[in-house]
C-alpha cells in the first residue's frame, strides 16, 4: 500500500458521540502530517442526561440511527460524495453477509441499503474503527458498520483502540484546513495522561505504537467524579464542563478536601474519596434545604476546591512519572483534557522540569470523543501494516487494554 499519502475514513462509537472522519495522512512516522478533511460529531448528550449518564442501549440505537447520515456529511465535506447515475445491485452474496452483520440493528441495514448503492467507492485507502474499548453495545454498532462497507468497498479495516486516538488526538491540526506539524516535535519516551468519562491512566510510550500502563485509577475515573459531584450540586449532566465553569470564578472554600494517593509511591490514582468527601459536606450542610443564594456559594466553594484537588493528583502524578522517565515528550487526551486549569497548571507546572520535556495537549475541539483521532492513531498501525487479517470477524472488546 501507498504510504506516502492516505485517505483514511474512520467511525468512531463507542461511548454517547457517533462520529465519521476522513482523515489524510502523510509524512510516515518521520515527519507525520495530518489534515482533517471532515470530522462529523452527532452527541448524544441531551438524550443520556435525563438519565444521569450514559444508557447502553440508547447509545446503540442512537449510533445505528445516525451513522448513515453522518457518513453522507463527512463524506460530502471531504468532498467524496459521488452519487451515482443508477444505483449499483449489491451481489446476493454480499448482501446476506451484511443482513448477517446488522441482524440486530434491522434500522442500520435499512439506511444502509437505502443510501450505499446509491454512491460510488470514495477514494480512500482504509477504514478504521473503534473496537474498544467502550460500552461493548455501542462498539458493536460501528464494528459491523465497517465490516458491511468493507465488503461492498474493498477496504482493508484498522482497528484501533480508544484510548490510542485519545493520544493520537493532540497531535491533529488544531484548524480544520491546517496540516498539523505538530507530530514531528513528539520524541520518545513520551508520558500520556490519559482522563476521560471511563479512564484515568499514565501511559509510558516508549517508542511509536509500543505502550505501557504505568498507573491507572483504582475506583472512579477522574471525569466519572466531575460528573458525580455535579450530580450532588444539583448540577446537569455531563458535570465536568459544569464544575469547571463554576471553579473559574475562584471562590476559596473555607474547608479542604482530599488529595487522595498524592504521596503513594506508584502513578495510580483514587477518586472515589474525594468523591465522598464532597458528599459529607452535602449531607453535613443540609445542602437540600439551602436557599439559593447559600446554595450557589457553596456550589462555586466546592467546585473551585474538587477540580483543584483533582488537577492537583493528576499533575503530580505526571509529572513524577515525567522525572522518573525522564519523558522528553508530556501528551494530554480525553474528554476531562477540556479542563482549562488543567491544561494551564499542566503546562506550567512542566516548564519548571528540566529537561523540559514538551507538552502536546489537544485542541479543545479533539479533547472530547471524535473520529478524526481514530484515524488519526490507524495511520501509524497502516503504516505497520496492522490491518484486519479477517475483517468479517472483527469483535468489540469494551474491556480493550492498550498496549
Ligand atoms: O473522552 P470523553 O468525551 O468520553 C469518554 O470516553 O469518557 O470524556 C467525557 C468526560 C465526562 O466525564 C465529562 O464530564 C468530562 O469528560 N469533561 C470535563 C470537562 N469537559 C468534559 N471534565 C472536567 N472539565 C471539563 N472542562
Ligand atoms: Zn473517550
Amino acid at each position: 500500500m501507498k504510504t506516502n499519502k492516505m485517505k483514511i475514513l474512520a467511525i468512531e462509537t463507542s461511548c454517547d458521540e457517533t462520529s465519521v472522519s476522513v482523515l489524510e495522512a502523510s509524512g510516515g512516522f518521520a515527519r507525520p502530517k495530518f489534515k482533517v478533511l471532515s470530522n462529523v460529531v452527532i452527541s448524544q448528550i441531551k438524550i443520556h442526561a435525563k438519565w444521569g449518564g450514559v444508557v447502553p442501549n440508547l447509545a446503540k440505537r442512537e449510533h445505528a440511527k445516525n451513522l448513515i447520515p453522518i457518513l453522507e456529511k463527512s463524506l460530502k465535506r471531504a468532498k467524496l460524495l459521488q452519487k451515482r447515475k443508477r444505483p449499483a445491485a449489491i451481489p446476493a452474496d454480499q448482501l446476506k453477509k451484511i443482513s448477517f452483520f446488522f441482524e440486530r440493528e434491522p434500522e442500520l441495514l435499512a439506511r444502509f441499503l437505502a443510501f450505499i448503492p446509491d454512491i460510488k467507492t470514495p477514494k480512500i485507502d482504509a477504514i478504521a474503527v473503534t473496537v474498544g474499548p467502550g460500552l461493548e453495545p455501542a462498539l458493536w454498532v460501528g464494528v459491523n458498520f465497517a465490516k458491511a462497507l468493507n465488503l461492498v468497498w474493498d477496504k482493508p479495516v484498522v482497528p484501533v483502540n480508544h484510548m490510542e486516538g485519545h493520544i493520537a488526538a493532540s497531535l491533529l491540526a488544531t484548524k480544520p484546513s491546517a496540516v498539523s506539524h505538530q507530530l514531528s516535535s513528539i520524541k520518545f519516551p513520551a508520558i500520556a495522561l490519559l482522563v476521560s468519562g471511563g479512564h484515568t491512566e499514565l501511559v509510558l510510550i516508549r517508542d511509536w505504537l509500543r505502550y505501557k500502563i504505568i498507573g491507572q485509577t483504582r475506583d472512579d475515573a477522574v471525569g466519572e467524579a466531575f460528573d458525580k459531584v455535579a450530580r450532588m450540586l444539583e448540577l446537569p449532566y455531563p458535570g465536568g464542563p459544569e464544575i469547571s465553569k463554576l471553579a473559574e470564578e475562584k471562590f476559596p472554600a473555607p474547608f479542604t478536601l482530599p488529595r487522595p494517593m498524592i504521596d503513594s509511591r506508584d502513578f495510580d490514582f483514587s477518586f472515589s474519596g474525594l468523591k465522598t468527601a464532597v458528599l459529607y459536606k452535602v449531607k453535613e450542610l443540609g445542602f437540600e434545604n439551602l436557599r439559593e443564594h447559600p446554595k450557589m456559594i457553596f456550589k462555586k466553594e466546592v467546585a473551585y476546591e474538587f477540580q483543584r484537588a483533582a488537577v492537583d493528583v493528576l499533575i503530580s502524578k505526571t509529572i513524577k512519572a515525567a522525572k522518573k522517565y525522564k519523558a522528553k515528550t508530556v501528551i494530554l487526551g480525553g474528554g476531562v483534557a477540556a479542563n482549562k486549569e488543567l491544561r494551564r497548571q499542566m503546562g506550567s507546572q512542566l516548564s519548571a522540569v528540566s529537561p523540559q520535556p514538551n507538552f502536546l495537549l489537544p485542541d479543545l475541539k479533539f479533547t472530547g470523543d471524535n473520529a478524526a483521532m481514530i484515524a488519526a492513531a490507524a495511520y501509524f498501525r497502516a503504516l505497520k501494516g496492522q490491518f484486519a487479517k479477517n475483517p468479517a470477524r472483527l469483535k468489540a472488546d469494551g474491556n480493550l487494554i492498550l498496549k
